[in-house]
């Protein structure tokens, strides 16, 4: 259902990614020795900690600009993130090419994902790219499936490998998020929850948060903000947003609004979510159904708006007011 703890737990440091030892020993001695690729290949099972590492490398190579780049404007000034599963084609992977040449201070770092979903002409406008960079420019192709991918480019990829997280690995892991979040999980459920991971950390923290039935500490200010987009109070709505913004993304923001809406569907049926607490049974039954799915889908047309811009802020802002039209 969720993947708040998901995003709320994503690594921000190599130290802090679990399971995956040799893989970030590899990339810290590379980063530290100069001997980093200019492509980069991720390959390992899905929620293993792919996009998050390619992240942190984008990190620890724009460290020398730290003065003037913080994280969050980072992210969005030369982090390029593509999905290749719905940017299949030679268009998209030249209009890539062309825009990455201009380029912001700092090191710029395209990380394709689903790599394996580009189709072969797209390969072949990259193979050149991938061969000679521009300067200061890293491309990080991430896969589930290395298997898809023509030889041509693995080639010319370092390649790091991502595995299966082990069982204790997990449950270790899980046993200091469900500590931080108070949510009481025994230790033979530990033990269930590492298992049905299957050696995705992320599989299990969004089953953690399901069976744990979760609302993160902002519940009570996402409930206020609902609230205020009912009533149609703009004021109070971007009063609340600014007081989550000192805690959350803005792209978090409006996923966890997401989730409000779909919950609140739920319940309009009597069925039980984790916002349970907030309403009465009587109250929830009467939900305007057709108002949540509006809101539901403007909050989708959000999220897309914060790939349109880099000033995610003004996004979120614009998006509130809209939602409370
Ligand atoms: N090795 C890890 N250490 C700590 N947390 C992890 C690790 N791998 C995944 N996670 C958790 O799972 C979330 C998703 O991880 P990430 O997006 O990096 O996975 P991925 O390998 O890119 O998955 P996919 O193949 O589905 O894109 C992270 O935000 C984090 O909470
Ligand atoms: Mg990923």
């Amino acid at each position: 259902m969720s993947e708040v703890l998901a995003l709320k737990y994503r690594p921000q440091e190599f130290s802090e990614v679990v399971g995956q030892d040799r893989t970030v020993e590899q990339l810290q001695s590379a980063l530290e020795n100069g001997t980093l690729g200019h492509a980069l290949l991720f390959c390992g099972t899905r929620g293993t900690g792919k996009t998050t590492v390619a992240r942190i490398v984008a990190w620890e190579l724009n460290k020398k600009y730290e003065a003037t780049v913080t994280w969050e404007k980072l992210q969005h000034l030369v982090i390029t993130e593509v999905d290749a599963a719905s940017n299949t084609g030679v268009d998209n992977v030249r209009e890539i090419i062309e825009n990455i040449k201009y380029c912001v201070q700092g090191h710029r770092v395209v990380i394709l994902d689903e790599a394996h979903m580009l189709s072969k002409n797209a390969f072949n406008a990259l193979l050149k790219t991938l061969e000679e960079p521009p300067k200061d420019v890293t491309f990080i192709l991430v896969t589930t499936e290395p298997n898809k991918l023509i030889p041509t480019v693995v080639s010319r990829c370092q390649k790091y490998e991502f595995h299966d997280v082990d069982l204790e690995t997990l449950k270790a892991h899980y046993r200091t998020i469900a500590e931080l979040e108070k949510l009481p999980v025994s230790e033979e459920g530990l033990t269930q929850l590492a298992l049905a991971a299957e050696g995705s950390v992320r599989d299990g923290l969004t089953l953690l948060q399901t069976s744990g039935e979760a609302v993160n500490d902002s519940s009570k200010e996402y409930f206020n903000l609902v609230g205020a987009i009912y009533n149609q109070d703009v004021v109070t709505a971007l009063d609340v947003v600014q007081e989550l913004r000192k805690a959350n993304e803005p792209r978090t923001i409006i996923q966890m609004l997401e989730k409000w809406f779909y919950w609140a569907s739920l319940e309009s049926f009597g069925m039980k979510t984790p916002i349970r607490n907030y309403f009465s049974e009587s109250a929830a039954s009467n939900f305007d159904l057709g108002r949540l799915q509006e809101a539901f889908k403007t909050c989708l047309e959000i999220e897309r708006n914060f790939t349109a811009t880099p000033n995610s802020k003004i996004v979120l802002d614009m998006g509130v007011i809209k939602l409370c039209l």
